[in-house]
């Protein structure tokens, strides 16, 4: 196995607002994340996951750090690297003048995806796998949140990423929709040959244990990775299953001990 994401030594620190030094976010940080893994951070409110991915994306660049590399090449001397991936918000960030499938030409063409001739039968197909055929001719606001967010990872996924960054995409939605796109993630990550590297965040146990192959726990910020899990239960992983409850009452405990809040 190859690694998709390295980083070493990061260290990023915000000016405070009031003028009164640094907010230190990561120092000494490392994170390895090999190809074609499903990696879940998850981590208390504030301790720096959404500013992770934006280090990965690019978005962000670390106050310090060694290594940087993103498909085994440097990302601050290879930008255009951040072209092959995506990334799906907390919110759908739709634009709302456009209709769901306008919304991801849109995307398609700013990426400049090739060939063109391709668009429709991704989309078709990605469409088809979230249960949107019959709405891509709606706009955003005629569509409820959940299919907003859906119409949002088909924008991601059609771009065909090796990356797909994923911060806290469910979390406003209800359970029961937030439970049927975890199925679909998992089978639309599954099913692809050779698989995408996802990185998903979260603040919400169940759901860790519900979608990771990996799971990275994270302390307060400074964050630091204190525990590593590698699940190999086999999806769907359902509510009822004794190995689910076990693990998900371990690393619950574990949380707590560490960090000091329930997650
Ligand atoms: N642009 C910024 N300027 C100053 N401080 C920032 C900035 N962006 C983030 N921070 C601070 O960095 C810390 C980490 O923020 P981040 O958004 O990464 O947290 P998070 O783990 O994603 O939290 P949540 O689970 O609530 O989304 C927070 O204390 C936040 O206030
Ligand atoms: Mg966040």
């Amino acid at each position: 196995m190859s690694l998709e994401i390295e980083l070493k030594n990061v260290a990023l620190r915000f000016p405070k607002p009031d003028g009164c030094g640094c907010l230190t976010v990561y120092e000494g940080f490392n994170l390895e994340v090999e190809q074609g893994s499903f990696t879940v951070l998850l981590g208390p409110s504030g301790c720096g996951k959404s500013t992770l991915l934006n280090v990965i994306n690019g978005l962000l660049r670390p106050s310090e750090v060694d290594v940087l590399n993103v498909f085994g090449k440097d990302l601050r001397q290879n930008p255009d690297l951040t072209r092959r991936m995506a990334y799906v918000f907390q919110s759908p960030r739709l634009l709302k003048w456009k209709t769901l499938r306008g919304n991801v030409v849109f995307g398609l063409r700013g990426l400049g995806v090739q060939p063109k001739e391709k668009w429709d039968e991704l989309m078709d197909r990605y469409f088809g796998i979230v249960g949107l055929s019959d709405y891509v001719n709606y706009y955003p606001h005629q569509v409820s949140g959940g299919m907003q967010q859906r119409a949002a990872i088909v924008r991601a996924w059609v771009n065909e990423p090796r990356i797909l960054l994923m911060d806290e995409p469910f979390s406003h939605l209800d359970e029961i929709s937030a439970g049927e796109l975890r199925r679909e993630l998992i089978k639309l990550w599954s099913q692809e040959q050779p698989r995408r590297t996802i990185i998903f965040v979260t603040h919400d146990l169940s759901e860790a244990i519900h979608l990771g192959e990996n799971i990275l726990m994270l302390t307060k910020c400074p964050a630091q990775v204190f525990h590593a899990e590698k699940i190999d239960i086999p999806w769907p992983r359902l509510e009822g299953d004794d190995r689910i409850f076990e693990l998900e009452k371990r690393l619950r405990r574990m949380f707590f001990e560490q960090v000091g809040i329930q997650v």
